[in-house]
Parts: C-alpha cells; sequence; structure tokens
C-alpha cells in the first residue's frame, strides 16, 4: 500500500463547537499525520468553487451558504493509504448511516452539518490540496520523525 496524501477539511460547525482537537486527534489515532493546516474563511465563490461537482445538486445553495458561515480548517492528511483511511475514520456521509465511532457519527448534526470534508480518490486529492496548498506549505514529516 503506497503512501498518500489526502485533503480534509473540518467544516464550519465543528469550528463553531471548539471541538477542531478532537478531530485531530481521530487523524493521528488512525496513524494519519498532519503535513500541512491552515484556518481560514471560505469566500462564496471558494466555496462555489470547491463544490462546483456538486453545481446541479439540489443541496448545493445551502452547503455553500454552510460552508461560508464560519472558519474552517484545511489540512493535508499523509499515510498508508491516506485517502481510504480518512474517508473510513470519517464515516458515511450522512451521520444516521455512519458507523459507530467514526466522526460523523460522534460529531456531524444532519447530512449537511456532517464535520469533516475528504478527498474521495487520488485525482481529487490532488486538486484539493492545491486548492488550499502550495507545495512549499506542506511539511516533510518522515525525515523528520527518522531523527526522532
Ligand atoms: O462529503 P462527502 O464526500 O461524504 O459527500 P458528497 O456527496 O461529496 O457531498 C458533499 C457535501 O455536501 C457533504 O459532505 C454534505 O456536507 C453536503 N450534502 C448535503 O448537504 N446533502 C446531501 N444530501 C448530500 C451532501
Ligand atoms: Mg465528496
Amino acid at each position: 500500500m503506497a503512501i498518500e496524501r489526502t485533503l480534509s477539511m473540518v467544516k464550519p460547525d465543528v469550528v463553531g463547537k471548539n471541538m477542531i482537537g478532537k478531530i485531530y486527534q481521530r487523524f493521528e489515532a488512525a496513524g494519519l499525520q498532519i503535513v500541512a493546516a491552515r484556518m481560514m474563511r471560505l469566500s462564496r465563490p471558494e466555496a462555489e468553487r470547491f463544490y462546483a461537482v456538486h453545481r446541479h445538486k439540489p443541496f448545493y445553495r445551502s452547503l455553500v451558504e454552510f460552508m461560508t458561515c464560519g472558519p474552517i480548517m484545511a489540512q493535508v492528511l499523509e499515510g498508508e493509504d491516506a485517502i481510504r483511511k480518512n474517508r473510513e475514520v470519517m464515516g458515511a456521509t450522512n451521520p444516521d448511516d455512519a458507523e459507530p465511532g467514526t466522526i460523523r457519527a460522534d460529531f456531524a448534526t444532519n447530512v449537511e452539518q456532517n464535520a469533516v470534508h475528504g478527498s474521495d480518490a487520488p485525482e481529487t486529492a490532488v486538486q484539493e490540496i492545491a486548492f488550499f496548498f502550495s507545495n512549499e506549505q506542506i511539511c516533510e514529516r518522515r525525515a523528520a520523525d527518522s531523527r526522532a
């Protein structure tokens, strides 16, 4: 299994509840390393662009409203099979369908305010990482860890 990188967001619902650290703990407990992180408030055009794939869906307008209602944390997670592993730790989109112990089962309010975003495939991971971070903003942890 290859070492991968994936783009994760802690959504405004969790940031508003002051629970960023609890979400980061889940990533780290699953063996995923945070190699870049930033807090920002998405503008409306940014949220529209990030979720452009959903622009024809009935929930798109409301999703953009939600994602711009307060700051998000964006992070790059790195690890073995990181894209799939992060999706597993996140749980299903609708918290009613999410496995017990997943982030969405434990922190989501509903199918829209569902705590976290995670890339769903290698191609989207590359695009979504580039949406938030330049290569220089992503830290090499493996080299640092081997010196510890
Ligand atoms: O985030 P995920 O990849 O699991 O789901 P998605 O199908 O790519 O949808 C993106 C986001 O749209 C979800 O995480 C929800 O915040 C929102 N959504 C919604 O509000 N209502 C739905 N029926 C489906 C998704
Ligand atoms: Mg998705």
